[in-house]
């Protein structure tokens, strides 16, 4: 009954871990959870009170399939103001979130026999919807002695003939870690004189803590030229369930065929959630932006300070967005199992590296608070203690 394109799509072990612990908390276990993908804060009052506006004024109704004139030019000024990048309205396009996005980007580029080359770890998403696409994932595996970021040499050695499309996540979903302008630069000098195309993944932008943030289209008018920039609010302004993003390109064909894709498949989004986007852009949320990046920064600090004190865990301090990517290698090559086993003896829910393409790793969201972060790792603690007892 089903097709060959549904069947080449695995659940997701995030999804499978996060209701598993959701389970078990509704069976009254304490669990600890540590899983989730998203802000543990509520959507801005200011936010809020644009969409209640909107519900209101009657702002319910269908709209232009790629986004009210008013939102995009919020997404023009945010990415000329934040990122020093330029677009026309005919080069941007408002999605069901950053996901979709995504989806309608590889539904429009990506065809049977394109290789799309993506660094591991990675988000679950990606390399599933390249083999929805017909497309063959081939991946730059790196490791937290090079701060899980791909070189120049590694990237030019996984181009070949077929290469279709370069997929970067700055800063990382499961890392953290963040491409500097002189990584970026370097890595678009390897794709000069080809027709790759760069997906920029620019998804937790506004959760950085060391560093400055630089977007890849923004490194030279070759990368401007290829790359697609992909953005949202749902992490930054805890928009999760609004289901807001956005994508822009260089080039207008590409983001007219995806109007089109969006056109005769799910339309404009939900009109309120674009009144309320409006001001998730244009500044008026930025303080409570940085109150949530502020509060992410100490939760980060302490999590990473408490696992590097656990024998046989280690962990970098990443850069930005809210994950840790704690290394197990000492203790197992089978993350799977033990978060599995972990979750089932302590009751804490992590994710295992092996869903993100890296053996050997857990990943730890910390957009939870604080207490729960101190308990959790002591929990870890245990069970690492037990188990080598
Ligand atoms: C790297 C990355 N990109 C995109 C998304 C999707 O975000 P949205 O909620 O806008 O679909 C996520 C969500 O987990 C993510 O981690």
């Amino acid at each position: 009954m089903l097709t060959d394109r549904i069947n080449t799509l695995s659940e997701s072990i995030t999804i499978a871990i996060t209701t598993l612990a959701q389970e078990l908390k509704a069976e009254g276990k304490d669990i600890l959870s540590f899983s989730a993908g998203e802000p543990d804060f509520g959507t801005p009052q200011v936010i809020k009170d644009a969409a209640i506006e909107a519900i209101n004024n009657n702002f319910t109704r269908y709209t232009a399939v790629d986004g009210i004139p008013d939102l995009k030019a919020a997404v023009a000024n945010k990415l000329k103001r934040d990122n020093n990048l330029e677009y026309a309205p005919n080069q941007i396009i408002v999605n069901n979130g950053a996901k979709h996005s995504l989806f309608n980007l590889f539904s429009a580029t990506i065809q049977n026999g394109d290789e799309v080359i993506i660094p591991a770890p990675y988000w679950v998403t990606y390399p599933e919807l390249v083999k929805y696409c017909g497309g063959t994932v081939v991946e730059i595996q790196t490791h937290d002695y090079s701060a899980f970021k791909i070189t120049p040499e590694q990237l030019q050695n996984a181009i070949t003939p077929k290469t279709k499309m370069l997929v970067l996540t700055t800063p990382s979903n499961p890392t953290g870690s963040v491409y500097s302008k002189e990584e970026l630069v370097a890595l678009g000098k390897v794709l000069e004189g080809t027709e790759i195309i760069v997906a920029s993944d620019e998804m937790y932008e506004k959760l950085i803590y060391d560093g400055t943030f630089t977007s890849a289209a923004a490194v030279s008018e070759d990368m401007f030229k290829r790359t697609v920039t992909i953005n949202g609010l749902s992490k930054s302004v805890a928009m999760t369930g609004w289901r807001f993003g956005y994508m822009a390109a260089y080039d207008s064909e590409l983001i007219k065929a995806t109007k089109k894709l969006q056109s005769q498949s799910t339309s404009n989004i939900n009109s309120i959630t674009q009144k309320a986007a409006i001001v998730g852009l244009d500044g008026q949320a930025d303080d409570d932006i940085e109150m949530m990046r502020k509060a992410f920064k100490e939760r980060r600090d302490e999590a990473v300070e408490l696992f590097n004190k656990v024998d046989g865990l280690s962990v970098l301090k990443p850069d930005g967005a809210f994950y840790l990517f704690v290394n197990i290698q000492e203790i197992s090559n089978d993350s799977l199992n033990f978060a599995k086993d972990l979750l089932a003896k302590k009751e804490v829910a992590v994710v295992p590296g092996v869903a993100f393409g890296s053996e050997g790793y857990f990943r730890f969201s910390f957009a939870t608070d604080i207490e729960s972060i101190r308990t959790g790792i002591k929990r870890i603690e245990e069970y690492i203690k037990e188990m080598n007892s």
